[in-house]
């Protein structure tokens, strides 16, 4: 795997983030931004379509323009200047750390990124290789809470560390998971690397060069927050019936894993090879068309728009298309864009989504299909936790209604008589 220097990637990055702003300056300015005064009306669509469930500071999706923000910096700020451990702080605490904050909350995390050794020995003991890593990504959750007794006081602090430690471990469970679905031992954390090097590290059993902890650090940092997507408000639903961060945390990762969600990054490489060649990007397209399927990899609730992290992802491919089937995936995947782009792009406003090109940048690190969404969630938990962090300071039980069409007071007609 050949990658480029960082200053090279930041160069990419500076880039995309000038086109993005050029293009998308005179687009509408933001919704659903400012005070509240509760309760607030809405037209509610299917699916909860412009429902609102509750103020936040943590982060915030343009859709019209395209931009996504953390705590008010944009990600292609950050994702040029920032790392996911100072991203993670943001998120989880409100605001960028000092240098001081940062090296501690690094301290806390190296401290914790090990697991338990009895957790490793769990995962030998079930069919791993035939279980969606997902699904092991959420047991090695539910087992890390056996080893906390911080789950008996639901605090705000107390949900903190948890948050933390999650953050910290949740990468090791997904590298041992990939480990041990591949028939190799798990690597134990190296207290000397970032939190991406070590992802990688403890994945491959060598440390990264600079040039790839980057591209995984940004990768992080991309995905560690998007409003009030469904595996949000999934864990956040959980946590506000005072449950307990961990079993918030596995709600959010089995709402993560379905294809119209974080299991789409997976989806969309089966698409590309599924396609194969450049020549049947648009005889597939069509024929998709016309089975009304969806394209994988495009359409969003929310962005009526280029998504930014998608104009981030895209160049990052092209550093590794030295490889000839990256290259191969990536050129269908760009005939594909533009194909899309042009007509669903301008009939209904679908445009590429983040699990367009996430995917071919995780192949392209020698990373397996199944795992693609498993490292979502490995930087979704710095999300996932800011946000139910903040709603818990003051927490209301969500519940909503749903409208009954079935009948009402049906005589009960006793079995032997049906
Ligand atoms: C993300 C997604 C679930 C959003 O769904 P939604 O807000 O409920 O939007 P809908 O599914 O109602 O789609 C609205 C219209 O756009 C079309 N559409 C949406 N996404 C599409 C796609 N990826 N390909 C083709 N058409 C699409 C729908 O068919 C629908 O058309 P219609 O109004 O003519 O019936 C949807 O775009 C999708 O399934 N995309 C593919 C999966 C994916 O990439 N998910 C990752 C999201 S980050």
């Amino acid at each position: 795997m050949s990658v480029l220097a960082p200053t090279q990637i930041d160069d990419i990055l500076a880039q995309v983030k000038k086109k993005a702003f050029e293009e998308t300056a005179n687009e509408p300015e933001p919704k659903l931004t400012g005070e509240v005064k509760w309760p607030v009306t809405a037209e509610i669509g299917r699916g909860l379509e412009n429902a609102v469930t509750n103020e936040t500071k943590v982060g915030y999706v343009n859709g019209a323009k395209g931009w996504l923000n953390y705590r008010g910096y944009d990600v292609f700020n950050l994702s040029q200047f920032s790392t996911f451990e100072e991203t993670s702080y943001a998120l989880l605490f409100g605001a960028m750390p000092t240098a001081q904050q940062l090296k501690e909350f690094n301290e806390k995390l190296a401290a914790n990124r090990k697991i338990p050794a009895k957790i490793i020995e769990i995962m030998k003991m079930y069919p791993i290789t035939e279980t969606h890593p997902m699904i092991s990504l959420s047991i090695g959750v539910s087992l890390l809470s056996t080893f906390d007794r911080t789950t008996e006081t639901l605090t705000v602090e107390a949900e903190t560390e948890v948050a933390i430690k999650l953050i910290a471990q949740m990468a090791t469970l997904a590298a041992a998971v990939a480990r041990i679905r591949s028939g190799k031992e798990p690597i134990e954390p190296d207290k000397d690397l970032s939190h991406a090097a070590n992802f990688l590290y403890m994945l491959n059993g060598k440390k990264p060069d600079k040039g790839a902890e980057r591209v995984m650090d940004i990768c992080l940092v991309l995905h560690a927050d998007h409003g009030m997507n469904a595996s949000t408000f999934a864990t956040m639903v959980t946590n506000s019936t005072l449950s307990d961060m961990y079993s918030s945390i596995v709600t959010g990762i089995g709402t993560l894993k379905g294809p119209l969600h974080g299991g789409a990054n997976e989806q969309v490489v089966y698409q590309l090879e599924e396609i194969g060649n450049l020549d049947n990007v648009e005889p597939w397209y069509r024929a998709s068309r016309e089975a009304k399927k969806k394209v994988m990899g495009f359409g969003h609730r929310v962005y009526k728009s280029y998504d930014p992290r998608a104009r981030i992802l895209g160049p990052l491919v092209d550093i590794f298309t030295a490889d000839p089937e990256i290259k191969r995936l990536y050129d269908i995947a760009n005939k594909l864009n533009e194909l899309v782009c042009a007509e669903l792009g301008k009939e209904k406003k679908i445009f590429p989504n983040v699990d367009f090109y996430s995917g071919l940048v995780y192949k392209a690190m020698g990373i397996e299909i199944p795992m693609f969404s498993v490292i979502f969630a490995v930087s979704r938990i710095s999300g996932w936790g800011g946000r139910v962090l903040e709603y818990l300071k003051d927490n209301r039980l969500f519940r909503p209604r749903a409208v009954y069409t079935g009948p009402m007071l049906a005589e009960y007609v006793p079995i032997e008589k049906r």
